[in-house]
């Protein structure tokens, strides 16, 4: 595995492999890697020839108040897992490569940033969208990998692609998740014991909300309260819990095929996001 710490050499690196390998695997991470990372890399193993994992804890997807400063780092571990998965080319790039004196650019996907998420963490995804497409321009992937558990920055980055004519393909995965239920995150790591161990009930409000649909009912209301009940009681604070259509993330009165139900709570002070999609 060879770890990349330039763009130049980056882009020039996938210039040669492109021609002499075929197609590229990106999988865009911002380190501290888990399960849930390691499925993204095995699969791009499986659809493509040569795979690039990058690491990058970007800064313009915190808000002032948020945990940029404190986020785990561990480089050597990163680069253990990364290679033990099968990766070919770890992308290291330094906060001066990436955003430079002077640096002014920026994109928005309108509608889908200010929603869910969007709310709270209002500049959340024009950093998230900005880091994407720089990374899509400097790895020039065959296809990207990216997991379900962020379904809003996933939807975003689809929806960039194709208003962008950008020549990648977005791929979503499933949310990996621990034996109890919860969705594996970084930040999982800040959880204190306490805390880890009523964090599943994220995952057990949304499988409530399965049941229901799945036993007929499809009224959004009844059933996010229900649900809402389920995390209130183990005194979490609810950000959103919230039925919505995949395509532009707006409220749906009623549950049905393609609808996301997406939860992002306060567990101390750790925010989760989770959700499924009724299928
Ligand atoms: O999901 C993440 O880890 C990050 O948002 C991403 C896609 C690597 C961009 O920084």
């Amino acid at each position: 595995m060879k770890v990349i710490k330039t763009i130049k050499k980056m882009q020039s690196l996938s210039h040669h492999e492109k021609e002499l390998r075929g197609t590229i695997g990106l999988v865009p991470t911002m380190g501290y890697l888990h399960s849930g990372h390691i499925s993204l890399v095995k699969r791009a193993k499986k659809d493509c020839d040569l795979i690039v994992v990058s690491i990058y804890v970007n800064p313009t997807q915190f808000g002032e108040s948020e945990d940029y400063k404190r986020y785990p780092r561990d480089l050597e571990r990163d680069g253990k897992l990364a290679k033990a998965a099968g990766t070919d080319i770890l992308f290291v790039p330094s906060n001066k490569e990436i955003y430079p004196d002077g640096y002014h650019t920026y994109i928005r996907v309108e509608e889908l940033s200010g929603k869910l998420c969007g709310i709270s963490r209002p500049i959340h995804f024009r950093g998230v969208a900005i880091i994407v497409a720089k990374l899509f321009n400097i790895v020039k992937p065959t296809r990207a990998y990216f997991g379900w558990k962020d379904a809003q920055q996933l939807i975003i980055i689809k929806k960039m692609v194709e208003d962008l004519n950008m020549d990648v393909e977005v791929i979503g995965l499933p949310t990996v998740r621990e034996k109890d239920g919860l969705a594996v995150s970084s930040r999982n790591e800040y959880l204190s014991k306490k805390e880890r161990k009523i964090a599943p009930v994220l995952y057990q409000a949304l499988q409530k909300v399965k049941r229901m649909v799945d036993s007929g009912e499809n009224n959004s209301a009844k059933v996010l309260k229900e649900a809402e009940d389920i995390i209130i009681k183990v005194k979490i604070k609810i950000d959103y819990l919230k039925a919505v259509n995949l395509t532009d993330l707006k409220d749906v009165k009623k549950i049905e095929k393609n609808t996301l139900i997406a939860v992002a709570a306060w567990i101390g002070g750790t925010r989760l996001i989770d959700n499924i999609l009724i299928k």
